[in-house]
């Protein structure tokens, strides 16, 4: 039994390394060919040491002040968009946002670099495009961009 922990471990932290080093592409070749112990880690176990680079674009093009401001970050942990959002606002004193969060619904954007998105009367909002510009379903406390992402906050007003 303490051969098996001890094995499980070793997978894990390999595992982990590999994903640090950025080759989780080869490990995963590598582990179809090894023999695992009877409970092989879990990709999830490893999530957190994926490390990704996420381009934000911010837009306004609906009303003046118009605005496009960029914000790049590499080798960050892959991680739901809100996350990317602070690291971005510490990295970039440019760039500042506010979110309100709404218990069993997630996170909300309120203002990106002081423009409010006012659903009443204008029904603005902030919208998340994904990299193929489509409108993604899961907000920023929800949704992981994949690596090289390029996530576009478009200031935008519904036609509902
Ligand atoms: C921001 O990034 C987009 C997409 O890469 C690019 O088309 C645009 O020119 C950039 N804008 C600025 C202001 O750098
Ligand atoms: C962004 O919002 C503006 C204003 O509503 C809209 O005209 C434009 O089509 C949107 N951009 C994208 C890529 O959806």
């Amino acid at each position: 039994m303490e051969t098996l922990l001890k094995r499980i471990c070793l997978v894990l932290a390999l595992c982990c390394l590999f994903t640090v080093d950025g080759s989780s592409q080869a490990t995963k070749k590598d582990h179809s060919k090894t023999a695992y112990p009877k409970t092989p880690p879990r990709p999830s176990d490893c999530e957190s040491f994926e490390k990704i680079d996420v381009h934000l674009t911010l837009q306004n093009q609906l009303q003046p002040e118009y605005f496009e401001y960029n914000v790049t970050l590499h080798d960050v942990p892959k991680h739901q968009l809100i996350r990317h959002l602070e690291l971005a606002a510490e990295k970039d004193k440019h760039f500042k946002f506010s979110a309100t969060y709404f218990a069993g619904l997630g996170y909300f954007i309120d203002s990106i670099n002081g423009l409010f998105g006012k659903w009443n009367p204008d029904k603005t909002y902030w919208e998340i495009l994904n990299s193929h510009l489509e409108q993604t379903e899961l907000g920023v406390g929800s949704y992981v961009p994949t690596h090289g992402e390029l996530v576009t906050f478009n200031f935008t007003r519904s036609t509902k």
